[in-house]
């Protein structure tokens, strides 16, 4: 009897047979925490992040987009306090020379490690026996390990690194940016690029890469205006129930806006931004309800100069629990002070008639975490008619319609009698405003399977109808309902269904 397959291997293989994802170099035998976007996975990837700027930098006419360097200076890193502390617990085998973060092997045990020095990790390891997990070796004692890659820079032994998180880009980019734009706080610089960590262990497939994508947006502001936003735009969102897990409590809570700043002193200005990243979740990206929760990271967990940190935490059945997908942090002064201490170039500004230096609140993504949330949430095992009106088992993402690697394929029935010509120019048409994807080849049953595995939501066919009737058939990946439509109208219609996401408000 053949072994159930798990739901993490079923989408691998589809990831890899269908062009979403594949380990980096496999040839060579793959290597740990890299991974490659194919051309479908790379496809969605763009979507997510089209939706993330066109969420985010739609926010306020004073945030902007901007691109810094994969490769930073020493001197930044020193003073943003990565050289001396961004640092993981590592320990090696005696025996097979395997490293493990000790954080994590103590938390594989169910041990609490938030709050432990170095020291308590290592007391921890020692009283629970902890032995290695590949062999069954003894550990070595941990001992801290700096988490950054260095690069020689130019031919005089300067020294670089790669940029652990793409916020300090935007940081040491505030003076230029304050002058260049309107000179006004809120001022927000936004950043999607690659982060870079040498994680000792990776693993959780896109959940510890040493190469990542962030999408970052740091929210630089006057710290007098934490708790005050215009009334009208407060109104907007102050009765808007967020999903909150409490530090203290295992709870999911749905609370207000209001309530929350009233009883858990946290700034409207925080707040209000707390709202538009649940929104995003819920009514762009279509997470359901229950798969959400923003966890409040304690004293003892969040970083020592964030004030407020609340983890957008999303369930995923394929890692067994709720996961960190971004973070929301108010990071006070604690960035430009330093950059200001150690570069010696004044950070602040006039503002309102006074001298200011701004504080950050940062809205933090991973975005390959996030296209792994995409593929754990919307896969689906069902069943279809094939052609031949028997019922055949499918593997299908039900992405909504603007998440769709292709807002469209288009396929001729058969390649003659003029079908194949007319698909092609049908999909010549809908490529002016859209991605579409055309496919002439094997059964219609086979390309509309091959449409679902990859996730796309609509399939235009052209039939030996279409020749006398001028009209189409458009299918919808989930209800698998039909409807014709004419080909003078296919544009606009297909633009109203990516909108909607939903196939009934065309048909009649
Ligand atoms: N600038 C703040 C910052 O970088 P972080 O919590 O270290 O904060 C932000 O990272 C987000 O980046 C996380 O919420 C997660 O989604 C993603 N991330 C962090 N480390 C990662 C890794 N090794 N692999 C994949 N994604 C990662």
């Amino acid at each position: 009897m053949c072994a159930k397959i798990s739901k993490v291997d079923e989408i691998t293989a589809i990831a890899s047979k269908r062009g979403i994802f594949f380990p980096t170099a496999e040839i060579y035998g793959g290597k740990a925490g890299f991974f490659t976007y194919g051309h479908i996975g790379k496809l969605l990837k763009n979507r997510w992040e089209t939706l993330w700027r066109d969420t985010f930098l739609n926010l306020s006419d004073n945030f902007y987009e901007i691109q810094s360097n994969n490769i930073l200076p020493e001197d930044v890193f020193k003073a943003s306090g990565h050289i001396e502390h961004f640092n993981d617990p590592m320990s090696e085998c005696k025996k097979c020379h395997s490293r493990f973060r000790v954080d994590h092997l103590l938390e594989d045990k169910s041990i609490r490690v938030e709050g432990l020095s170095q020291e308590g990790m290592n007391k921890e390891l020692a009283k629970n026996k902890i032995k290695c997990p590949k062999c069954g070796g003894e550990l070595s004692e941990g001992k801290m390990f700096n988490m950054m890659f260095a690069v020689p820079v130019g031919f005089a032994g300067e020294k670089g690194y790669l940029s652990p998180e793409t916020a300090q880009g935007a940081f040491i980019a505030f003076k230029n940016m304050f002058q260049a734009t309107r000179g006004k706080l809120p001022l927000g610089l936004a950043i999607i690029d690659k982060a870079y960590r040498n994680e000792i262990s990776p693993r959780q497939l896109f959940f510890r890469l040493r190469e990542f994508t962030q999408a970052e947006l740091q929210i630089f502001f006057d710290p007098a205006k934490l708790d005050i936003i215009e009334e009208n735009v407060w109104n907007t969102v102050k009765n808007y129930k967020l999903l909150i897990k409490k530090e203290e409590s295992d709870k999911i809570q749905a609370i207000s806006l209001d309530e929350m700043n009233k009883n858990m002193k946290i700034g409207k200005f925080y707040l209000y931004y707390l709202a538009k990243v649940q929104q995003f979740y819920f009514e762009k990206i279509g997470i359901p309800q229950a798969k959400l929760r923003l966890r409040e990271l304690g004293e003892n967990e969040r970083a020592f100069y964030n004030k407020t940190h609340f983890d957008v935490e999303i369930y995923l059945e394929t890692l067994g629990g709720f996961k960190e997908v971004g973070g929301i942090h108010y990071r006070g002064d604690h960035d430009l002070a330093r950059h200001q201490k150690a570069s010696g170039e004044k950070l602040e500004v006039y503002h309102d008639g006074k001298k200011v230096l701004p504080h950050v609140l940062e809205l933090s993504f991973g975005v390959d975490r996030n296209i792994w949330t995409l593929l754990d949430l919307f896969y689906a095992q069902d069943t279809a008619k094939s052609a031949g009106g028997d019922e055949e088992e499918r593997y299908v993402f039900r992405f909504p319609a603007s998440l769709s690697p292709f807002h469209a394929a288009i396929f001729p029935l058969v390649n003659k009698d003029g079908m194949d010509t007319l698909a092609e120019s049908i999909a010549s048409d809908l490529r002016k405003d859209f991605q579409v994807f055309y496919d002439d080849s094997g059964s219609i049953g086979r390309r509309y399977r091959r449409m679902d595995e990859i996730g796309v939501k609509y399939c235009v066919t052209v039939d030996s109808q279409s020749m006398k009737d001028k009209d189409v058939t458009i299918r919808d990946r989930d209800s698998l309902k039909q409807i014709r439509v004419k080909i003078s109208e296919l544009r606009e219609v297909v633009g109203k269904l990516i909108n909607s996401g939903d196939f009934n408000v065309v048909v009649k």
